[in-house]
């Protein structure tokens, strides 16, 4: 079986992006880690690359906060393209992607969520689930479309909130679940 392409992109430290290099090189997943990109120059998830030998790139995203310029989410494709990235893998991405890159990857763009969408949707999902005195929560991998965290859901993962949880070790509890759920997703799908 052909291994798929993967571009992994992230801003952040990069601990999914590890569990499913980690995953490639152990031989249980059927893909290949083409390239990783991330809109901060610093961040730990190049840092990971590097340690993997996985070509990496710094995508300057531009004048906007919340997401890339037009010129940069068109290079960001050129960048995928070249690469021959078949499954666009978001792994800590804080900025939506627009148009350019949805039609350039249709259905084929995954991101992980930690809550149990439809519930929580944006920013510091696991804060909010404990405010709202929820006694489980999770994570969710799903397909990116135009709405923010709103696109088909593929699996999800229950995590349990327990009484003594702050937001940092509840975090970390769904953070352990995301590392064992994102790779066996994108295994299913590689097959
Ligand atoms: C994950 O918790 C994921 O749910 C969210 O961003 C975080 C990325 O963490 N989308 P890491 O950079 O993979 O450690």
């Amino acid at each position: 079986m052909a291994a798929k392409g993967l571009g992994i992109l992230g801003s952040g430290r990069g601990s999914n992006c590890r569990a499913i290099l980690e995953r490639i090189r152990a031989g249980d997943l059927c893909a290949e880690a083409r390239v990783v990109v991330s809109d901060v120059v610093d961040a730990g998830i190049l840092e990971i690359a590097r340690e993997f030998g996985v070509s990496q790139v710094y995508l300057p995203p531009g004048n906007f906060r919340t997401r890339l310029s037009t010129e940069s989410e068109l290079a960001l494709v050129r960048i995928l393209r070249d690469s021959a990235v078949e499954l666009v893998v978001l792994a800590g991405f804080m900025r939506v992607l627009k148009r350019p890159a949805l039609e350039a990857f249709p259905h084929r763009i995954l991101n992980i969520h930690p809550s149990l969408l439809p519930r929580f949707p944006g920013l510091e999902a696991w804060k909010q689930a404990l405010v709202a005195g929820e006694t489980v929560t999770g994570c969710t991998v799903h397909y990116v479309d135009a709405g923010v965290d709103r696109g088909e859901i593929i699996a999800q993962r229950e995590v349990p909130i327990l009484p003594q949880d702050t937001p940092e070790s509840l975090h970390e509890r769904i953070q352990i679940a995301e590392r064992q759920l994102y790779p066996a997703v994108i295994a299913e799908l590689c097959d």
